[in-house]
């Protein structure tokens, strides 16, 4: 199990932070989910920031990948799976429908936004939104 998730690790690019260490697959694959969402969000803040050049194809792909992924996220927290490592407030399970709906919220917001960037003065509005949306979900159902 340890060589696939550091196989995993390496193939979704990202490095492993607050998931290192985690030993619960499924725990593992939600935080991996929350990742690529946090990886998707950079690619457009980056922008945002004037830190990477504007390139609005790039943009709304990660938009199309954010919404898509949210689609994913009620699939990587329906195993009511714990870790000494998660976040996960045990509300998801207890409110289930209000949690999805976060999940809900995200990906039609993103798929919503996806193909609507034009220039670079559309980035910021985007991440606002965005943002919030993130932040709902975690203000209710991720510890602090
Ligand atoms: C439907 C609820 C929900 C939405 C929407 C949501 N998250 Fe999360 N997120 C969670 C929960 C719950 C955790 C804690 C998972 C755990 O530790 O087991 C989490 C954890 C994370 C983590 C930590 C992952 C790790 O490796 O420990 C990151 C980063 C993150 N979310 C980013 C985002 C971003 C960026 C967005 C928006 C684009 C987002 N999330 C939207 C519920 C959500």
């Amino acid at each position: 199990m340890k060589k696939y998730i550091a196989i995993a690790l390496i193939a979704s690019g990202t490095a492993a932070f607050a998931h290192s260490g985690v030993k619960n697959p499924d725990v593992m694959n939600r935080m991996m989910g929350m990742s690529e969402l946090a990886k998707q969000m950079k690619v457009i803040g980056t922008m945002a920031k004037g830190e990477a050049a504007f390139d609005a194809d790039a943009a709304n792909a990660a938009l199309a990948k954010i919404s898509e992924e949210a689609s994913y996220i009620p699939s990587l927290f329906e195993n009511k799976a714990t870790d000494p490592k998660s976040e996960a407030l045990p509300a998801i399970w207890d409110n289930w429908d209000s949690f999805t709906a976060h999940a809900t919220e995200l990906e039609e917001l993103a798929g919503g936004l996806a193909g609507t960037i034009q220039a670079e003065a559309d980035l910021g509005p985007a991440m606002g939104q965005l943002g919030k949306s993130c932040g709902a979900c975690h203000a209710d159902f991720r510890a602090k």
